[in-house]
């Protein structure tokens, strides 16, 4: 099989295994049931307010009602939600933040990924290795600037189709995933691919949404990141690069100007750059 092959990602794919891996996790929330009261009614009067204020008419509400049940069919709630709603839970947990920014994790991050040293390249294919390569150092730190030794650092992210090992099956495992750990002064140097910006998959009911509605699909292209060390809150970020294609309408809204890389070409050929995290430090 060829790359050109999959130049349009199977939202059935992609979402089904979010959705099987999310399940996996079992998530809960220590939540009282007067907060749980709260939100439920003002979400429900928000969504009233809505459909009052826009005259929404019975076969709008059937089709709305259909859309829902193809998105959960499809296994696509991981996508969506990630894509449309996730950013403004970031939002609130950034408040309390002054370390490195964060954004969404989106739907595709997988745990457990191979352990690296401080000094690595993330697996890749021979056909990766034809792209642009990206070395990307830097050092992890507390608040004060301060090194942190045995900082962990986990990045993935799509090759240059827009697709993600174990969301796609023609991709190794672990394509272009890793797990970093940062040296005695919290410092490493990563070669990868240069991402290239990607469409979230069309072929679902979430590209229905976006397609009903002549949006776009695109994301700029990005690296998805993990920081943490004991002691430390983690950080879940992105980071874009500059002059990028869709950095100003990112169709999940998770671009902040901090998170905007600057490479530059080096005499290896290769495209070179630094970013320092800074991380919290736990409980506060
Ligand atoms: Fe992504």
């Amino acid at each position: 099989m060829t790359a050109t092959e999959f130049n349009s990602p199977s939202a059935v794919g992609s979402g089904t295994a979010a959705t099987d891996k999310f399940k996996n996790e079992r998530v809960s929330a220590d939540t009282s049931p007067e907060r749980v009261a709260a939100i439920a009614n003002d979400a429900l009067s928000a969504l009233h307010k809505v459909i009052l204020d826009h005259n929404v008419t019975y076969p709008e509400y059937r089709v709305l009602k259909q859309w829902l049940i193809d998105v959960g069919e499809g296994g696509e709630w991981p996508l969506f939600l990630d894509v449309f709603i996730e950013h403004a839970v970031e939002e609130v947990l950034a408040r309390s933040r002054k370390g490195t920014k964060g954004t969404i994790e989106g739907p595709y991050y997988v745990a457990n990924a191979p352990e690296l040293p401080s000094v690595a390249t993330l697996p890749m294919r021979d056909v990766d290795r034809e792209q642009t390569q990206l070395v990307f150092g830097g050092q992890v730190t507390d608040l004060d600037g301060k090194g942190i030794d045995g900082a962990i650092i986990e990045l993935w992210h799509a090759d240059a189709d827009g697709y993600y090992s174990q969301f796609a099956d023609h991709l190794p495992e672990w394509n272009l995933r890793g797990k970093i750990i940062t040296d005695s002064e919290g410092r490493y140097e990563i070669t990868t691919i240069q991402p290239a910006p990607y469409q979230i998959p069309t072929d679902g009911p979430t590209g229905q949404f976006i397609l009903a509605q002549n949006g776009h699909p695109w994301r700029p292209a990005h690296l998805h990141l993990i920081v943490s060390a004991p002691g430390k809150e983690s950080v879940t970020t992105q980071l874009y690069f500059e002059g990028g294609e869709w950095l100003d309408s990112d169709v999940a809204s998770a671009t902040k100007p901090e998170l905007i890389l600057s490479p530059t070409p080096g005499d290896d050929g290769k495209n070179h750059v630094d970013y320092n995290f800074a991380l919290d430090p736990a409980g506060e």
